[in-house]
């Protein structure tokens, strides 16, 4: 059900972005360089996608024989510039066509293209790995859906959705990590030459694309990475810097105030920031909770209460040397 494509509203379309973030080409190649091994074979579908101007569009058709894909799916969400009514379209890659997108190939849906609607769902079945950037305002939604249907994905959200509920459960749970790039790890995103650009990173790229840096996403995966197991080199004491690190008054446990300050002499629980995530390797730390003390309220010292705080305790610990060193497990 293909429909011949009228190339003045293409370009109609190009002129009239949304408000709204889209990921730069040289991210997703930084980030997906370290995944490849998972793709050959698969089926990828970016259910955000518009093909007129999604990067995860161009990097998987680039890329499709190199990774040894078999198919790439694009859902594109309310095309208003394409169809009279609020309607999506879909788009599917087998590698045999030209590389440009043929816009005589679209599909349309017959609803709006929702990732939650039941033609967009039909397509998430059929396909191995999602990856895309989704919109923030719905990722609570958006990954509690990937994880009902069981697929592997590579998507960018906001660091505070480590702070959701739905997001931290499945990182303590060792279901979900974070990726390889965060906060100035993603150079930017485009957005159109209207959006506001109060308080935040500007510039124009080469292509003369307007590139905001919020600094504050990250990408979030269930596929495995080099890095994820990686342990922290831990150069800091506890004992005789007692004072560096106060006890909670709700919780059995010290503050650290940086990832880089976690001491390598201290066995029981520690809360460190939600930074301490990308660098988590699940055989050097386990996850105790989150942000609660023991009495269900936020955690606390002197009163105070710092910002989102994750406790860990370290895992098999070795002495050496009056310093503590880390073993691997065998997880
Ligand atoms: C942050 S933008 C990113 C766009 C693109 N994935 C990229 O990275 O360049 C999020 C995209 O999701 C689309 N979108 C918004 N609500 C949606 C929904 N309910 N279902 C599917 N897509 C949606 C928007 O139109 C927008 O293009």
């Amino acid at each position: 059900m293909t429909r011949k494509f009228d190339h003045s509203l293409w370009d109609k379309a190009k002129s009239n972005k949304k408000d709204e973030f889209y990921t730069q080409l040289i991210d997703i190649e930084r980030e997906l360089s370290n995944y490849k091994k998972h793709f050959y074979g698969k089926t990828v579908f970016c259910n955000c996608d518009d093909i007129k101007n999604s990067n995860f569009f161009k990097y998987f058709v680039q890329n499709f024989k190199t990774l040894g894909l078999k198919k790439l799916i694009c859902a594109c969400y309310k095309d208003t510039t394409l169809f009279s009514s609020e309607q999506g379209y879909y788009y599917e890659y087998i590698g045999t066509d030209t590389i440009e997108p043929d816009m005589n190939r679209i599909i349309p849906f017959r609803g709006n293209g929702d990732f939650r609607s039941s033609e967009s769902i039909e397509l998430l079945r059929q396909s191995d790995i999602v990856v895309t950037n989704p919109p923030f305002s719905l990722f609570r939604d958006y990954i509690t859906q990937l994880i009902k249907y069981d697929k592997q994905f590579l998507i960018i959200s906001n660091v505070n959705a480590i702070t959701y509920k739905e997001v931290y459960n499945l990182i303590k749970d060792n279901k979900v990590w974070l990726g390889i790039n965060l906060g100035r790890g993603i150079s930017g995103f485009i957005v159109p030459s209207d959006y506001e650009l109060y308080g935040l990173e500007t510039k124009i790229n080469e292509n003369g694309e307007r590139i905001i840096s919020p600094n504050n996403c990250m990408w979030l995966t269930n596929l495995d990475n080099s890095k994820r197991l990686e342990f922290i080199k831990l150069t800091k004491k506890y004992f005789g810097n007692e004072v560096d690190y106060p006890h909670y008054d709700n919780f059995d446990g010290i503050h650290v105030d940086k990832t880089k300050n976690i001491p390598a002499d201290y066995d029981g629980a520690m809360g460190v920031p939600i930074t301490f995530l990308h660098t988590f390797n699940p055989n050097q730390f386990e996850i105790i909770q989150f942000r609660k003390g023991n009495d269900g309220k936020d955690l606390k010292i002197n009163g105070k209460t710092p910002f989102f705080r994750i406790l860990i305790k370290k895992k098999n610990i070795q002495e050496t040397d009056g310093l503590s060193s880390l073993i691997p497990s065998t997880i």
